[in-house]
C-alpha cells in the first residue's frame, strides 16, 4: 500500500525532464553583481537580479563556483565544497537566493569540481602534513621525483596551463620532498579516484547540495578523473589532446573507467524527485560524447562544436545534423553552446576576420588575444549581427541552449587588459603563449551613469577586473528601454521559443543556396539561417523574430529568422 503524503504531484515543478530543452543561462558569481561593494559579485547581488532573470525567460541558472578559494584559478581551485566563500556570502544567502530563483521557476544548477581541490583544501593540507605512503597522500597523485635525489619530476608531463604538471613539496621534516600531479594550476592538486574516500566524499556534497535545494550539477572536466599515471604518451603534444584518442585509452582524460564513477552519481540523482540532472564538461571526440550524457550516467554533455565552427552554412548543418542523430540514438537531449567563461565572447570572435571559431591556436579569438586584443581589428557591429543569427539559430534547435551572462546585452570580449591587472593563471604560467581568459569574465554593466560607484551598477565601489569606457554603452538600463535593443530581442526570443517549442525534432527544408539554412520544428516553426552576405527571399508566413531587419519578404545577409508558416 502506498503511502499519500509519497505520491508527490506531478506538476511543472517535479517535470523530471525539465532540463531537455531548458535555457540555462550561466551565471559567473564574481562578475554578475555586487550587493557590498567589495567589487566581487556575490550571491546576494545573484538574489536582487532575480527579476530581470524571469524577465529574461530562462528556465535555470548554472553558477560557477562560489564556494570558498584563494581564486587561483577564478574559483575552480575549491577549498571546502560544502561553503559558499564568505566574500560572496553565507549558506544562508545560499537558500535564499534558490528559494528566490526558485519562486521564480528557475532552476538552479551548481559547478561541481571533482578532478581537482585548491591547495588550501582541508585533505591537501592533512597531506603535506602526513608522512609519505599515509592514507592522507593516497587522496591524492603523489610520486617520488627522478634523479639522483628526487629533484626531477616524476615525468615530462605539463599542465594544461603552461608548465609542468608536477610540483614538489617540502616534507613535515622540512626537507625537499615528494612530487603532487596537477593537471591545472599547482594551486590544483588532483585527487585520486582510484580512492573510495574520494568517491564517498563527492557523493556527500552531491547530496549536500541536492538537499539544500539545487536541480542539478555541471561537472567540471568530467573527462579525467581516472588516470593511469604509469603510461608512456608516444609523444608530449598528445597530452591534452583527449580528442585525439578515441579508445579510452589516453592515460589521462576519456578512459572508460571514469563512467564508473557517474553510474554511482546517477544513483544519488535518482533518489531525488525530480531526479537531479548533470551535464558533463569533456572535451572529448564527439564520438564519445554520448557515454557522458547516457541516462545511466551524467545525463547531458556539453556540445561546444558550434562554439568551435566557423560562421559558415555547411559546417553547422553538419554539426547540428551529428548531434541531434546522436541525440535520438542515446536518449540524451543535445546541449548547444556559443560563449562561457572559458572563451572568447562570440560576439567578438565572429566580428574578427577569419570564420569566428575558437579552440587552439591559429583561430581567430585566441589569435587576437595574442596579438594584444586590439579593438580596432575587431568589426563588432559584424560580430553582434552574426552572433544573433547564431543565437537565433541555436535557439530553434531541438535541446537545451546555455547561454553565458552579458551575451544577452551582446557583449564584446574585454581584449586589452594591462598585465597587472590579469587574474588568469593561464597567463601567468603561460606568458605570450596564451593571455587568457579574463576578457570575458569582467564584471557586467548593468547602468551607464550610475549615481554612486565606478563600475556601471555592477556595485558601488569598483570591480574586481577594470571594466573598459565602452561597456556603458552595453549597460542594462539602457537597452531595458530600446526595443531594438539585444536584451529586447533575447527576451523576445526566448519568450517564443516557450511558446513554440515542442517534440524534439527537426525537418531539413531543401534551400537553393548554399549560404542558407532552413528547417522546420513541429507546429510549423520555420527557422532560416542566412550565412552569406546577399539578401534571400523567405518562404510565405509570419514572421516571428529575426535578427535583422527582414523587408519586402527579404531576409538580409548573416541573419536568422522565425517564421510560422501559413497553412
Ligand atoms: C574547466 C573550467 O571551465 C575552467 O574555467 C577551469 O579553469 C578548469 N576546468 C579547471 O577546473
Amino acid at each position: 500500500m502506498s503511502n499519500r503524503a509519497d505520491i508527490v504531484p506531478v506538476t511543472a515543478e517535479h517535470d523530471a525532464e525539465w532540463w531537455r530543452q531548458a535555457a540555462v543561462y550561466q551565471i559567473y558569481p564574481r562578475s554578475f553583481s555586487d550587493s557590498n561593494g567589495d567589487g566581487l559579485g556575490d550571491l546576494k547581488g545573484i538574489t536582487s537580479k532575480v527579476p530581470y532573470l524571469k524577465e529574461l525567460g530562462i528556465d535555470a541558472v548554472w553558477l560557477s563556483p562560489f564556494y570558498p578559494s584563494a581564486l587561483a584559478d577564478g574559483g575552480y581551485d575549491v577549498d571546502d565544497y560544502r561553503n559558499v566563500d564568505p566574500r560572496l556570502g553565507t549558506l544562508e544567502d545560499f537558500d535564499e537566493m534558490a528559494a528566490a530563483l526558485h519562486a521564480a521557476g528557475i532552476k538552479v544548477i551548481v559547478d561541481i569540481v571533482p578532478n581537482h581541490t585548491s591547495n588550501r583544501h582541508v585533505w591537501f593540507q592533512e597531506a603535506l602534513a602526513s608522512p609519505k605512503g599515509s592514507p592522507a597522500r593516497a587522496r591524492y597523485i603523489f610520486r617520488d621525483g627522478l634523479g639522483e635525489n628526487g629533484e626531477l619530476p616524476p615525468n615530462d608531463w605539463t599542465s594544461i596551463f603552461g608548465g609542468p604538471a608536477w610540483e614538489r613539496i617540502t616534507e613535515p621534516d622540512g626537507t625537499p620532498g615528494q612530487w603532487y600531479f596537477h593537471l591545472f594550476a599547482k594551486e590544483q592538486p588532483d585527487l585520486d579516484w582510484d580512492n573510495p574516500e574520494v568517491h564517498e566524499d563527492f557523493i556527500k556534497t552531491l547530496r549536500f547540495w541536492s538537499d539544500r535545494g539545487a536541480d542539478g550539477f555541471r561537472v567540471d572536466v568530467a573527462h579525467a578523473l581516472k588516470k593511469d599515471m604509469d603510461a608512456e604518451l608516444p609523444n608530449l603534444e598528445h597530452l591534452h589532446r583527449a580528442d585525439l584518442f578515441r579508445n579510452g585509452e589516453h592515460p589521462l582524460w576519456d578512459r572508460d573507467e571514469v563512467h564508473t564513477v557517474y553510474s554511482e552519481w546517477r544513483k544519488v540523482f535518482n533518489e531525488y524527485n525530480p531526479p537531479r540532472t548533470a551535464v558533463a564538461e569533456a572535451w572529448v571526440h564527439a564520438d564519445r560524447r554520448a557515454r557522458y550524457a547516457s541516462p545511466e550516467g551524467l545525463g547531458q554533455a556539453f556540445n561546444f562544436d558550434l562554439l568551435q565552427a566557423d560562421f559558415d552554412a555547411e559546417q553547422f548543418r553538419e554539426i547540428i545534423a551529428k548531434n541531434l542523430a546522436e541525440a535520438a540514438a542515446t536518449g540524451a537531449s543535445s546541449t548547444w553552446v556559443f560563449s562561457n567563461h572559458d572563451v572568447v565572447r562570440h560576439a567578438t570572435r565572429y566580428g574578427l576576420p577569419k570564420g569566428g571559431g575558437r579552440r587552439g591556436h591559429g583561430q581567430d579569438g585566441v589569435d587576437w588575444l595574442l596579438e594584444g586584443g586590439d579593438p580596432s581589428q575587431v568589426d563588432a557591429e559584424r560580430g553582434l549581427r552574426r552572433a544573433k543569427a547564431a543565437t537565433l539559430l541555436m535557439l530553434a534547435l531541438p535541446g537545451s541552449a546555455y547561454l553565458y551572462q552579458g551575451e544577452e546585452l551582446g557583449l564584446q570580449e574585454v581584449g586589452q587588459i594591462a598585465d597587472e591587472d590579469r587574474q588568469d593563471p593561464t597567463f601567468f604560467r603561460n606568458r605570450g603563449v596564451e593571455v587568457g581568459r579574463d576578457g570575458c569574465r569582467v564584471p557586467l554593466p548593468w547602468d551607464a551613469a550610475p549615481a554612486e560607484g565606478s563600475s556601471f551598477g555592477f556595485g558601488s565601489n569598483g570591480s574586481h577586473l577594470p571594466q573598459p569606457a565602452w561597456f556603458a554603452d552595453y549597460a542594462e538600463n539602457v537597452q531595458e528601454k530600446d526595443p531594438g535593443s539585444t536584451l529586447a530581442f533575447y527576451r523576445r526570443a526566448l519568450a517564443l521559443r516557450h511558446e513554440l517549442q515542442g517534440a524534439e525534432s527537426l525537418g531539413w527544408q531543401d534551400s537553393s543556396d548554399d549560404d542558407v539554412l532552413h528547417f522546420v520544428r513541429p507546429g510549423g516553426w520555420h527557422v532560416v539561417a542566412n550565412f552569406g552576405t546577399a539578401p534571400v527571399v523567405l518562404p510565405e508566413g509570419e514572421v516571428l523574430i529575426a535578427s535583422a531587419e527582414v523587408d519586402g519578404g527579404k531576409l538580409p545577409g548573416e541573419a536568422t529568422v522565425w517564421i510560422r508558416a501559413q497553412h
